[in-house]
């Protein structure tokens, strides 16, 4: 049984796979966590602590401080000084609740979230909930540990739900909290901006507060959500590694704080920064879900823990169908698109090989540019003089699908909808709102917003064949404010906001059962599990350089599988070597180009054609198969990495040339996922290996240029 509770201990076990989760309650009241990590069945408490300065429970004898504890989950203003998870403020106006124990519940499968994405539960699945008391104000608090067995992974998330008879208004609110008892350790964030997401950070833990935090009201191309604390000396195979991440596409808060007895307390939630809630009386509110993992096998296990898990709990099932080949029109023609130049791009893209021609941007209402029609979701019938669907159709009609791009949630000030709406987008009255690419946010936690982008969106692709929709988000908010919420709600603005997108996403999906999603926002701006839910692939970046790709793309893979990231090859400028390199990097995802196929020369195009048709064989190694990382480019002048099948009989192995070095050193790359007893043969060249010479290390020799790659694809004879 994966959830245990042993009564003569009070004690809840977690077990996972290759990990237990422990905690007990102490003094009837307090949920005390004891341990997580290897599998195993012998834990105990640590020992109680009597520390000056840290206000005890009376009845539990000096020893016991909410402060000195290794609590499950701490409160606000009842004796724990270090972050923590809740802060509600009752009637009484102090925010300081402090809920006991009152009982548990283990059951089969999972509790869904209302108007949040959670992971899928599968047969194995098994919930535990904890409900907790708060006499004073009244609030019932629900904890719920999802355990997900086979991939060693343990959500948790919390509701509270307002059983007393004034309103309450939660101020923080952290889905996770778990304190590990040393500090000796490092942490691993992945930040950056738009154009270098995902750069990779290590630094050491130190006494005090550490924190990433987006404000943005997106995850943001800022800071990630996901999050990894290890041991100090922690590498990619070997190493105690705690990997967490949180599934939401808002603002949200991630903290560790080592206290004054060298605990780490970690916690990811939605922070109280951009963050409110007022529960009436008889009201509930639920939090996003959080996951944790644990490996004391380095990054690698970790990696492949998430990896397994997103792909399948979390991804449509549209994604394990294969990902369509798309020539995206942006970087080629940005606004200056028509039918009959398209038409031309669909039937070149149909002699290449391509399988979908992806329409981006420009192709709605009066948009010649990024500074209008936004909100205006009908066909330029300038463009278009036929109508979308004639359009589509005449797409169809030379071999490819069709994908359309927009951008629901923004506004153009200069567009009929905000002329006829002003009122719709987030602002603050008295204030003029800033403008970030010459658009303002639309209100999307006024359900009138999202009733009337249903309804033109409904209107518009109506009995149109259309495959795929990109749907982008190009900024941030600021002047958060909506005239649809009264005063003492506008601080829930920006997670309404997210459950009105989640609910237009929803409806998208339903509404057009047959065509998949790619998310967006201005590339990797919401690479996070929660839009990982809806579409089988996300823009990981608008860098499409594949130098700098290839830093963002071995960082995003630390945390998420190759099948969630959107690869381009972008203008080689007729260049052959630079198409290579280009290809090869994108390889290391779902491979899309974004060129002027009507300006290619024969060479490229033939080129083009045969990359395409060598990824088709090995995409599902990518998208399904297990990813290893042998070096990162991150700490050595090449990345190298390969993708191995479940069966491991193909094999994927890239090597990145990122540093200039000195040509002609060699390295040894060891796969040890080669089938030892096997013979196989790589398809570029066809040279044979046997697995034991795959795992004693191929070697490769470097060339000492940063812009040039080799790839190899095993496959077992
Ligand atoms: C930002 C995206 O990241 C690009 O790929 C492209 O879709 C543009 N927006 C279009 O405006």
């Amino acid at each position: 049984m994966s959830i245990r509770f042993i009564k003569e201990k009070n004690t809840f076990v977690l077990n996972t796979v290759a990990t237990t989760y422990a905690f007990d309650i102490l003094g009837g009241k307090y949920l005390r966590h004891i341990y997580y990590g290897k599998k195993t069945a012998n834990f105990e408490p640590a020992p109680l602590n009597t520390v000056s300065f840290s206000p005890y429970v009376h009845e539990l004898g000096p020893s016991f401080s909410p402060d000195s504890t290794p609590n499950e989950i701490s409160f606000f203003g009842s004796g724990d000084f270090r972050a923590n998870s809740l802060r509600i403020k009752g009637a009484d106006g102090t925010g300081v609740t402090d809920f006991s124990y009152s009982s548990y519940r283990i059951f089969n499968g999972r509790r869904d979230i209302h108007g949040i994405p959670f992971a899928r539960a599968d047969e194995k699945t098994r919930t535990l909930e904890i409900t907790m008391l708060d006499d004073v104000t009244g609030c019932k608090l629900m904890l719920y540990y999802t355990v997900f067995e086979k991939y060693d992974m343990i959500s948790r998330y919390m509701v509270i739900e307002n059983c007393g008879k004034q309103s309450v208004k939660i101020e923080k609110c952290m889905s996770l909290e778990l304190c590990i008892d040393r500090c000796d350790l490092d942490m691993v964030t992945l930040y950056g901006r738009h154009n270098a997401e995902c750069s990779y950070q290590r630094v050491p833990l130190h006494h005090g507060v550490q924190s990433v935090m987006s404000r943005r009201g997106a995850s943001s191309h800022q800071y990630n959500p996901f999050m990894a604390i290890c041991s100090q000396k922690a590498t990619e195979e070997r190493g105690e590694v705690y990997g967490f991440n949180l599934m939401y596409s808002g603002s949200f808060l991630n903290e560790v704080e080592v206290d004054q007895l060298n605990t780490a307390k970690v916690l990811t939630g939605l922070g109280g920064e951009c963050f409110g809630y007022t529960l009436e009386s008889g009201e509930c509110f639920s939090s996003p879900e959080a996951v944790m993992t644990y490996s004391a096998y380095g990054f690698g296990k970790m990696t492949r823990n998430f990896h397994n898990y997103i792909r399948d709990t979390i991804m449509p099932k549209a994604a394990f169908e294969p990902h369509p080949v798309v020539l995206n029109t942006w970087e080629a023609c940005k606004f200056d698109i028509d039918a009959p130049k398209l038409v031309k791009f669909a039937e070149e893209a149909n002699k290449l090989g391509f399988d979908m021609l992806v329409m981006d941007d420009g192709w709605f209402g009066e948009r010649h540019n990024d500074r209008a029609a936004l909100g205006d979701w009908y066909v330029s019938d300038r463009k278009f003089p036929n109508g979308l669907k004639a359009f589509v159709d005449e797409v169809h009609s030379k071999g490819v699908k069709f994908g359309i791009w927009i951008e629901p949630e923004m506004i153009n000030p200069d567009s009929e909808l905000y002329r006829a709406h002003p009122e719709w987008c987030l602002r603050v009255e008295g204030r003029e709102p800033l403008r970030s690419r010459h658009q303002l946010v639309l209100d999307m936690s006024n359900n009138e917003v999202i009733e009337y982008l249903k309804g033109i969106f409904d209107k518009t692709f109506k009995d149109i064949d259309i495959e795929y929709f990109k749907w982008d988000m190009n900024r941030h908010m600021s002047n958060v404010g909506s005239s649809a919420l009264p005063a003492h709600r506008q601080d829930e603005v920006s997670f309404r906001y997210m459950k009105g997108v989640y609910k237009l996403l929803d409806w998208l999906a339903e509404r057009f059962p047959n065509t998949v999603i790619e998310t967006c926002s201005g590339g990797g701006g919401r690479y996070d599990m929660a839009m990982m839910t809806y579409g089988i692939q996300i823009w990981t970046s608008d860098k499409t350089n594949p130098y700098n790709r290839t830093f963002i793309q071995s960082a995003a893979m630390t945390a998420y599988p190759a099948m969630t990231m959107s690869c381009h090859v972008s203008n080689p400028k007729g260049d052959m070597r630079s198409l290579d390199f280009r290809y090869k990097v994108a390889l290391g995802g779902m491979l899309g180009y974004e060129l002027n196929i009507l300006e290619m020369t024969e060479e490229i195009k033939l080129e083009i054609a045969k990359q395409i048709k060598e990824y088709k064989l090995i995409e599902d190694v990518m998208r399904l198969g297990d990813y290893y990382m042998l070096t990162s480019p991150v700490k050595y002048p090449y990345s190298s990495y390969y993708y191995v099948n479940g069966d491991n009989g193909r094999i994927v192995l890239s090597v990145i040339e990122t540093a200039a070095c000195k040509a002609g050193r060699t390295k040894l790359l060891k796969i040890r996922r080669a089938d030892r007893d096997a013979t196989y043969s790589d398809i570029r060249t066809g040279k044979l290996y046997s697995g034991v010479e795959l795992q004693n290390g191929i070697s490769v020799s470097l060339t000492g240029k940063p812009d040039t790659a080799e790839l190899f694809i095993f496959v077992r004879q």
